[in-house]
C-alpha cells in the first residue's frame, strides 16, 4: 500500500492493456484496511495478501467480510507467524485432539486452523527445509476444523507462548 495512488492508475492501464490479469495489495498494518475496504468496494482490486494467524487476526472485522462479499481473493502470508508460533513454544502442544484428523505436527495444526476459514483461498508458510513443504501442504487437505477443535489450538498456543 505504499503510494497507491500512484501504483495503481498504472497496474489499471496494464489490466486494461490485458498485459496484467489480477490486481493485488499488500499491507502489514491495519491502519491500512479501511482504505483497501474502499478499494475494493470501487472494484479496483482482486486479490489481497495479509497477515493472519492464529493470534493476528485483525482482518476478521472489516477485510473478510468484505472480500467475501465482493469476491476478493485473500492470500494469507505469515500464517507461522514468522515460525514463532511453532519454534518459540515454552513446550510441547497438546496434538492428541487433532490426531482424529491426521493432523500430526503443530505447524499443520496452525495451518489447518487458518485454512478453516472459507473466507480465504489460500496460504502461504515459507521454509527453507524442502521436508516441511510436504508436512505444511499436508494441512490444506485436512478440511476445515471444527469449533472446538479451533478453540484448542488457539488456547494452546496462548498458554504456550
Ligand atoms: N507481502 C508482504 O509484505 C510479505 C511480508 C511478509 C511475508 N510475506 C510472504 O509470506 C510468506 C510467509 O511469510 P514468513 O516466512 O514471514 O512467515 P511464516 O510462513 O509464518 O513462517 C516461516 C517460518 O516458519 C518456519 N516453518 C515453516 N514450516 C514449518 C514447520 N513445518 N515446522 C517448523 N517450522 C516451520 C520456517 O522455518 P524453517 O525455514 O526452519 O522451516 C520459517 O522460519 C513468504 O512467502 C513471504 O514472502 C510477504
Amino acid at each position: 500500500m505504499i503510494d497507491w495512488e500512484t501504483h495503481l492508475p498504472t497496474l489499471e492501464a496494464l489490466k486494461d492493456e490485458g498485459k496484467i490479469g489480477i490486481i493485488g495489495v499488500t499491507a502489514m498494518v491495519y491502519e491500512a484496511y479501511p482504505v483497501i475496504v474502499e478499494l475494493m468496494k470501487a472494484g479496483r482490486i482482486d486479490a489481497m495478501q495479509i497477515p493472519y494467524n492464529v493470534i493476528e487476526r485483525g482482518c476478521e472485522a472489516e477485510i473478510l467480510p468484505a472480500a467475501e462479499e465482493l469476491g476478493v481473493g485473500i492470500l494469507v502470508m505469515e500464517p507461522l507467524k514468522k515460525g514463532r508460533y511453532v519454534k518459540e513454544l515454552k513446550s510441547e502442544p497438546d496434538l492428541a485432539p487433532l490426531a482424529e484428523l491426521g493432523i500430526e505436527t503443530w505447524a499443520q495444526a496452525l495451518l489447518a486452523w487458518v485454512l478453516s476459514d472459507s473466507r480465504l483461498s489460500s496460504a502461504i508458510p515459507a521454509t527453507s527445509r524442502p521436508e516441511r513443504i510436504h508436512e505444511n501442504a499436508k494441512a490444506g487437505s485436512i478440511g476445515p476444523l471444527p469449533p472446538e477443535l479451533r478453540d484448542h489450538v488457539r488456547q494452546e498456543t496462548e498458554r504456550l507462548l
